[in-house]
């Protein structure tokens, strides 16, 4: 059963479909062997995820809805744990998703329950309005995502929250606006404090990127201050998203193409969703 598949029958048949798409990653670890992992994608309104949020939620994290939540946060925690849910169905299709809780732990970081086997799993998760990214991977190859919109009203506060070098590497590899830029900048950021778990309370300058490079699958990126890991930016609409994970040679990721091409494609149809449409 596939990740889509999963969410569909989560959701009920007689239901319009939320945009789902989830796409399975080959991680070639010399010290463990051979891992995978597994993103998402995932759109849908708030009153779609609440008529459905029996399918796909724990107990605990129906737990977490609590009465004084506002509209914004209730769609952010549901639409996240939707993805992240797609996210594990790709991973492991044996599993259901509402024997699987997503709890924040005390450093607010999603701590996942419930997937016994032998390979301890993990989570990361952003969201943007309706639409959230997941990503399910092995604790032994730990990793971070973000998504945020593109806007370029932010883009004085970005310029103030990087460095020029930062800026010029990313200008020298990237020929659109700088608004787009800066945001995949801090997407990648972001999803490495995500993957140290220490999030955004640490000086930024910690988490500078410190090289790109043009690739098939998107912009990757290695960080001025940890050397194990990489990211891989990518954009579509006025969406960025960013991965983190460690780098060669602990860890090669393998992503098929035309996969990868049509999670590229739903990120723009995510960007250009309208509730109702
Ligand atoms: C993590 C952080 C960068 C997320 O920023 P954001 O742009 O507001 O939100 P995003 O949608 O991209 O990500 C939110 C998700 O990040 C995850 N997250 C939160 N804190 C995290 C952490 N320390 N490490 C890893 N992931 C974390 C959560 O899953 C959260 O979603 P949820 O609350 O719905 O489960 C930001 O919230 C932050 O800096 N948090 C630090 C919190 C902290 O250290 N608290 C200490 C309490 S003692």
């Amino acid at each position: 059963m596939t990740g889509e598949e999963s969410a569909e029958s989560a959701a009920g048949p007689e239901a319009a479909r939320p945009l789902v798409r989830s796409l399975r990653l080959g991680l070639d670890a010399p010290r463990t062997g051979p891992m995978q992992a597994a993103l998402a994608l995932a759109c849908a309104p708030l009153d779609w995820l609440d008529a459905h949020r029996a399918g796909f939620l724990h107990a605990d994290e129906e737990a977490l809805l609590t009465d004084r939540l506002h509209a914004r946060r209730r769609h952010g925690l549901l639409i996240g744990r939707y993805a992240a849910k797609c996210a594990l169905a790709a991973l492991r299709p044996d599993l259901d998703p509402r024997a699987l809780a997503i709890r924040p732990g005390v450093l607010e970081q999603p701590v996942l329950s419930g997937a016994s086997s032998e390979q301890n799993l993990g989570i990361s998760l952003s969201h943007a309005g309706p639409v959230a990214v997941a990503v399910a991977f092995p604790e032994a190859c730990p990793m971070g995502i973000d998504l945020e919109r593109i806007r370029p009203a932010n883009v004085a506060l970005l310029t103030s929250q990087t460095h020029a070098a930062e800026r010029r590497l990313l200008a020298a590899h990237l020929a659109v606006p700088e608004a787009e830029r800066l945001t995949r900048l801090w997407c990648l950021k972001e999803a490495l404090s995500k993957a140290l778990r220490c999030g955004l309370t640490v000086p930024l300058d910690l988490l500078a990127v410190g090289g790109v490079e043009a690739k098939a699958t998107g912009l990757g990126a290695t960080f001025a201050n940890f050397a194990q890991y990489q990211g891989l930016s990518l954009a579509a609409g006025n969406l960025a998203a960013a991965l983190v994970l460690p780098r060669p040679p602990a860890v090669t990721l393998a992503i098929d193409a035309r996969e990868w091409a049509t999670f590229r494609h739903a990120l723009a149809e995510a960007a250009a969703w309208e509730p109702g449409a």
